[in-house]
């Protein structure tokens, strides 16, 4: 039985992006018998970016909804916060002591968001630390990520390695496992769908908040209605054959390429799919957000299997290190 651990960031309600191409693709992996999955609420590392505790909460609140409402069941996987485990921080103090700082300052991810942010504090250096210790802690085998957490980890194998090779097999050496299409996912304007580019489309909004997005926010070019028209060239085909059967993304190609067939018609169509696709989704979404106690029991008791298992790994690790354990 391989152990799959994966975590996502709380830094606000997921998007299609997230849920596409991360969140579905790992709960596959999660229900799926031959595996023991650890999924997790990255809420430590939020803290880089949000310091307004409301919004901390509420977005772990968000998250975690997702994760139930997409179909997360929390019998089965390890599903919890990452605050409530604070064996996590005190592993990443250990980690950070083993790796050199000459290797951090050559993350991708820091240099990215001190670029960007205003906030460029020392948590962000530290970040793939922390992750490390997310993945290490839990003796995890695989971790499905996005290609932007490759380098993460890399380091996180590397720090193990190191230590490993000081003080004997203290840590598994977890391996990547590629989510391709996290990067295939467009947003509004045909990039990759990211909060930070604003073309974000919400599934769980109502009908006509989605409608409102995708015929304002989805730029097409003006050619006339008898116009034939390239699906592969159009991020409203792209979508919308990302969440239809081949025969229905078959049929709207055909549509575009015979002509007579707009725009305007093919955004009808992607609005009705992304309301009806995600029906159900979003039923229990909002079910979760009216009931966050309910969320709130689940992630406790999630906590608690996370605990044990985390107190092992710390116990091995500080009786390597020569504390008491
Ligand atoms: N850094 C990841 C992201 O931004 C989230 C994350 C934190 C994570 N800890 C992790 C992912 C451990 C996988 C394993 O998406």
């Amino acid at each position: 039985m391989a152990r799959i651990l994966t975590g996502v960031q709380s830094t606000g309600r997921p998007h299609m992006g997230n849920i596409l191409g991360a969140i579905i693709p790992a709960i596959e992996l999660a229900n799926n018998p031959v595996n023991d999955s650890f999924l997790f609420i990255a809420d430590l590392h939020s803290l880089t970016q949000i310091k307004n505790p409301k919004q901390l909460k509420e977005n772990t609140l968000q998250v975690a909804a997702t994760w139930l409402a997409c179909g997360l069941n929390p019998e089965k996987t390890t599903f919890y916060r990452q605050s409530d485990v604070p064996q996590c921080t005190e592993l990443s103090w250990y980690l950070n002591c083993f790796f050199p700082y000459q290797r951090l300052k050559l993350a991708h991810s820091f240099k990215d968001k001190s670029d960007r942010l205003e906030d460029v504090n020392s948590g962000l250096f530290a970040y793939p630390m922390l992750m490390a210790s997310d993945i290490l802690l839990y003796d995890a085998d695989y971790v499905p990520v996005g290609k932007d957490q490759l380098q993460h980890l890399e380091m996180t194998r590397d720090v193990a390695s190191r230590i490993n090779h000081k003080y004997g097999e203290v840590f598994i050496i977890p391996e990547a496992k590629l989510q391709k299409d996290a990067q295939l996912i467009p947003g509004t304007d045909g990039e990759k769908m990211s909060k930070s580019r604003e073309n974000t489309i919400d599934v769980f909004e109502n009908e006509k908040s989605i409608k409102k997005i995708i015929n304002k926010n989805i730029i097409t070019d003006n050619s006339p209605l008898e116009a034939s028209k390239d699906p592969n060239n159009s991020t409203v085909f792209h979508l919308y054959n990302l969440i239809v059967s081949s025969e229905k993304s078959s049929k709207m190609a055909e549509n575009l390429k015979a002509g007579g067939y707009g725009w305007g018609h093919a955004k009808k169509e992607l609005i009705e799919e992304l309301v009806k696709s995600f029906a159900s989704q979003r039923e229990k979404f909002n079910h979760y957000i009216n009931h966050p106690q309910e969320v709130e029991d689940v992630l406790q008791k999630g906590a608690l299997k996370a605990k044990k298992v985390a107190d092992a790994t710390l116990n091995r690790i500080r009786e390597s290190l020569g504390y008491n354990s």
